[in-house]
C-alpha cells in the first residue's frame, strides 16, 4: 500500500513501515523507520542539530527534512524495484544522515554514523544491516561522498532534492543569504522516478523574482554532479528540470 501526503510543498508517497515492527528475525529485531522515529534519542539529537544549524544560520536540518530524506530515499528503491527491506534501509539511514551535526557541522556525516552504530544495534538491528546503513549516512556529504551501494545512492539523491521555501529559518528576509534565497524561492520539489527509461529527474519550481536559476547552480552544482553520479549507480539517468525546462 502507498500513501499520498504532502510534506511542505513536497509531495511524497509514504509507506505504512509500521506495519512490520514487530516481525522477529531469530533473536534480531527489523528495525523501521517507525522504531527510529519514535526513538526517544534521535528525536532528542535531531532537536539538538537543528538548533546548532540555526545558529550558525543554516536551513532547516531537524525532523522535517530527517522526513523528506526518508521518505524520498525510500521511493526511488521502491520505483526502481529494488527490495523492500533494501528500501527501509534507505528509509532509516535517510532519516538519521544528519543527526550528527548534534556534535558539529564539521564531520557531521561520521557524527550522525557513528550515532546511527550506537543506536541500531540497540534496538535490535543486525551488523549487516547498520554497516550498509553507516555507509549510507557517511557518504551523503557531496564534498567526499562516494556512491558505494544503492542505499547510499538513495540517500544522496533525496538530500540534495530538498530544496524548498520551508527550509528557511531566518525570519527575516533582508538578513537571506543566496541558499536562504535559493531554497526559498522554490516553490514545488519534486523526484520523479520512471522505473521503466530508469530515469530520476528533480523537478523544481522556483520563483524567479526571489532568486534567479543562476543562483541555483552557485550554489547547488556540486550536489548535481554528486545527484548523477548516485543516479547512474543506480543504473539511471539524472536530469533535473526547472519551471518546466529540462536542463541536464
Ligand atoms: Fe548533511
Ligand atoms: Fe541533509
Amino acid at each position: 500500500m502507498i500513501l499520498k501526503t504532502e510534506q511542505n510543498g513536497h509531495i511524497v508517497e509514504g509507506h505504512p513501515a509500521t506495519e512490520e515492527a514487530e516481525t522477529d528475525q531469530g533473536h534480531q529485531h527489523i528495525v523501521t523507520v517507525a522504531d527510529i522515529r519514535k526513538e526517544p534519542q534521535i528525536e532528542a539529537f535531531l532537536r539538538g542539530a537543528n538548533q546548532q544549524l540555526k545558529v550558525l544560520g543554516y536551513t532547516e536540518h531537524g525532523q522535517r527534512h530527517a522526513s523528506l530524506v526518508s521518505n524520498i530515499g525510500h521511493n526511488i528503491l521502491e520505483r526502481l524495484g529494488y527490495s523492500k527491506r533494501t528500501a527501509d534501509l534507505a528509509a532509516i539511514a535517510g532519516y538519521m544522515h544528519d543527526v550528527g551535526n548534534v556534535i558539529h557541522r564539521d564531520g557531521h556525516a561520521l557524527g550522525s554514523a557513528i550515532i546511527a552504530m550506537q543506536v541500531l544495534p540497540r534496538l535490535g538491528m543486525n551488523y549487516d544491516e547498520v554497516a550498509t546503513v553507516m555507509g549510507a549516512i557517511g557518504n551523503h556529504e557531496e564534498e567526499r561522498g562516494v556512491p558505494s551501494s544503492e542505499v547510499t545512492a538513495a540517500v544522496i539523491i533525496a538530500d540534495k532534492a530538498d530544496v524548498h521555501r520551508s527550509r528557511v529559518q531566518n525570519p527575516d528576509p533582508d538578513q537571506f543569504d543566496i541558499h536562504d534565497r535559493v531554497n526559498f524561492a522554490s516553490r514545488r520539489s519534486f523526484v520523479r522516478v520512471d522505473g521503466d527509461k530508469r530515469v530520476i529527474a528533480l523537478e523544481l519550481d522556483i520563483d524567479t523574482d526571489i532568486s534567479r536559476v543562476m543562483e541555483y547552480f552557485e550554489i547547488f552544482m556540486s550536489r548535481m554532479v554528486i545527484s548523477r553520479r548516485a543516479a547512474r549507480y543506480l543504473g539511471c539517468k539524472f536530469e533535473l528540470c526547472i519551471n518546466g525546462d529540462r536542463l541536464f
